[in-house]
């Protein structure tokens, strides 16, 4: 499947935070449509990475929207400083939130989209409520906590899962996908079907980052076609 639509956000957790500011101006040359940010505070995750202070630095040297990942306990007490600091996207662990209804309009009511976002172990129906709301459903596809993790296969259905929730409920949310994505797995996430792919590790650690960015974008069309004798109906019983 081609999805027009379909956006690249790679995730600065792997990029040199000693050079922060290049490394935003070169993904962004490079055709990025968001930036991922990855803000861990030590107990929801085993890592610690960034607060509001960076998210409000890197306002200043990009346009392009800032999509912040709140890997945090209590993430109700600082929505109110990510909005100022100039999130565009700020996404809540339903783990993390037990009064996800509140934490998504408390986000909305400062101006900024919401997202929610489940581990791998965590089901699909903790988000059912809540997905008309939501302005982005962010599906993890690694425990969080690290980049340069593998991609765990049996979220793909997850993946594919989550499409259909959004299609069937009339969401107008973005389907995201974070952890492992690389170009030789894009295809099958996009397939699956994913509208935005964060990518850290595999677009940081490329000599290019705009041919790894152009390579996501383009996985999916290998896949557009129906495997020639095998039409779509077939496929599906298989
Ligand atoms: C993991 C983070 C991811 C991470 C992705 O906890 O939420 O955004 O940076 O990195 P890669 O693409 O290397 O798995
Ligand atoms: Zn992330």
């Amino acid at each position: 499947m081609t999805r027009p639509s379909l956006r690249i956000a790679p995730s600065i957790l792997s990029a040199d935070f000693a050079r922060l500011a290049e490394e935003v101006t070169r993904v962004e040359s490079a055709g990025a449509d968001l930036l991922h940010i990855d803000v861990m505070d030590g107990h929801f995750v085993p890592n610690l990475t960034v607060g509001p202070p960076i998210v409000e630095a890197l306002r200043k040297v990009t346009r392009l929207p800032l999509d912040v990942h709140l890997m945090m306990t209590n993430p109700d007490a600082f929505i109110p400083e990510f909005a100022d600091a100039g999130a565009d996207y700020l996404t809540v662990h339903v783990e993390a939130s037990p009064h996800l209804h509140r934490t998504v309009q408390a986000i909305k009511e400062r101006g900024v989209k919401a997202g929610v976002t489940l581990n791998p172990a965590t089901s699909l129906t903790t988000v059912e409520e809540i997905i008309t709301d939501a302005d982005l459903l962010l599906v993890m596809s690694v425990n969080p906590g690290f980049g340069g993790q593998h991609f765990i296969a049996s979220v793909l259905s997850k993946i594919a899962q989550a499409r259909q929730l959004i299609d069937r409920s009339g969401s107008r949310a973005a389907l995201e996908v974070d952890g492992g994505v690389k170009v030789d797995n894009a295809a099958r996430i996009i397939q699956a079907g994913a509208d935005i792919l964060v990518s850290g590790s595999a677009i940081f650690s490329s000599p290019d980052y705009g041919r790894t960015i152009k390579a996501l974008r383009e996985a999916g069309q290998a896949t557009s076609k129906p495997t020639p004798n095998l039409r779509a109906g077939q496929a599906r019983r298989r």
